[in-house]
């Protein structure tokens, strides 16, 4: 782990959260739809779960959920949304805006999540003007980047780390907000996860080498087209297959600050295991 505060993202997605029930002679796995009743309970186990305390943590439940996430979650924990509107709220039917976010609590949204780059089809300037407004707002950016596998196996995962990167503090609204001399405090708004999208949903988790060698390059890149002081201060997590039995191995590497975890963050106690693998 790197010198700033280790930071621990569950990114519930669009999943089914399982509930097991226990009966007198048989364990059975029910999985829900996202009830109410099964949010409930991961929400409970989060509840009674010991956590260290030099850890941010922050959970993003899919926004039918948030408000009650919101209501029922310990103050420990942050609430954030997985994505937003690029802009102030109006006539966009369908979109969840920033304002609404903010009056519901949420401190965080999560976005340039691969599933929106290669699912949805958000391009690099789309999700560079959401975090722009998002920021401008006073709401926290989980910034992800990462590369698609052919990328790496041809060569490319810096090229395209740095290319997403570029997208976040490039535009018009973030040369005002973010490249000024003044805009360190904006900065301390954004974690920038790096998830690698080979690694995500497949069970392939990135080594503690790999994640490390693009973990230095982003704060590298930071250092050269920022400041030295936004990189030294800079998050940068890691996403893609983290679950309870690999993260201590992976919290050692210098540069990373945490993680971005889907999967295993619909297991309260497993969750809890990543967080405290802080090293
Ligand atoms: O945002 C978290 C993510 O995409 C990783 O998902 O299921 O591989 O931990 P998972």
């Amino acid at each position: 782990a790197g010198s700033g505060k280790f930071f621990v993202g569950g990114n519930w997605k669009c999943h089914l959260v399982s509930c097991f029930l226990i009966s007198p002679c048989i364990l059975k796995q029910y999985t829900q739809n996202g009830t109410k009743e099964s949010i409930s309970k991961l929400v409970s186990d989060l509840n009674i779960a010991t956590l260290e305390s030099d850890v941010d943590v922050v959970v993003s439940p899919p926004f039918v959920y948030i408000d009650q996430v919101k209501n029922s979650l310990t103050d420990r924990i942050d609430v954030a949304a997985q994505n937003c509107w690029i802009g102030k709220g109006g006539a966009f039917t369908g979109e969840i805006s920033v304002e609404q976010l903010k009056d519901i609590g949420c401190k965080w949204v999560v976005l340039g999540h691969s599933e929106r780059r290669h699912v949805i089809g958000e391009d690099d300037q789309f999700i560079g003007k959401k975090a722009a407004y998002a920021l401008s707002q006073g709401v926290g950016v989980i910034a992800c980047i990462g590369e698609l596998l052919e990328e790496r196996e041809a060569g490319k995962t810096f090229d395209v780390c740095f290319q997403q990167l570029k997208a976040y503090a490039g535009n018009d609204y973030q040369l005002s907000i973010l490249w000024c001399a003044d805009a360190v405090s904006s900065w301390d708004n954004i974690v920038i996860a790096y998830e690698p999208v080979w690694a995500i949903g497949t069970g392939k988790v990135a080594s503690p080498e790999q994640a490390q060698e693009v973990h230095a390059a982003v704060r590298d890149w930071l250092s050269k087209n920022v400041s030295a002081d936004v990189a030294s201060k800079t998050r940068i997590i890691y996403g893609g297959s983290v679950n309870g039995a690999n993260s201590a191995e992976l919290a050692k590497k210098e540069d990373i600050d945490g993680f971005l975890v889907g999967g295993a963050s619909l297991k309260g106690p497993e969750f809890a295991t990543i967080i405290n693998s802080v090293t």
